[in-house]
């Protein structure tokens, strides 16, 4: 993709819509930055590719419903990550609870998401650099490690 990647005005040209629903998971390098593009239920969404966690390769994790969110399930440690927004989930019980019933928690974003967009079949990604740091950044090269040495 590299000779074909065009960027205007931050979007990136990533592939043509049936090519990438074809693929269901796309690798894009974007801006020095591993990008995985994923096609789920009519739905593209794009997100940083190794796990907040420890740097898992979430392009081979499995996709689950999770308390309504649409989740990756990173294959290293299975932690879960809501697609459209980076967030982690995770399941605990509440003790205070009569009786105590397992649910679903956040733990907040930890993994970066960038906005997709489509064009007469035509698939942009337009990478996000808010909020400032991510836990997803450490493993986007040097760049990430610096800031977060700095958080
Ligand atoms: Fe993803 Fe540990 S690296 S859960």
């Amino acid at each position: 993709m590299d000779g074909e990647e065009q960027a205007t005005e931050g979007l990136h040209f990533v592939g043509k819509k049936d090519q990438l629903i074809e693929e269901k998971r796309s690798f894009r390098t974007l801006e020095g930055r591993d990008i995985l593009i994923i096609h789920q239920q009519g739905a593209f969404y794009a997100l940083d590719s190794y796990c907040y966690h420890a740097g898992g390769a979430l392009q081979n994790g499995d996709i689950e419903d999770i308390d309504g969110k649409t989740c990756i399930i990173c294959p290293k440690h299975k932690y879960k990550i809501c697609l459209a927004n980076g967030e982690s989930l995770y399941k605990a019980t509440d003790p205070t609870q009569d009786p105590p019933a397992p649910r679903w928690y956040s733990k907040g974003v930890k993994q970066r998401t960038h906005m997709v967009t489509e064009t007469n079949g035509d698939v942009y990604v337009k990478l996000s650099y808010n909020p400032g740091w991510v836990e997803s950044d450490f493993y986007q090269g040097e760049k990430g490690k610096v800031e977060r040495a700095k958080a």
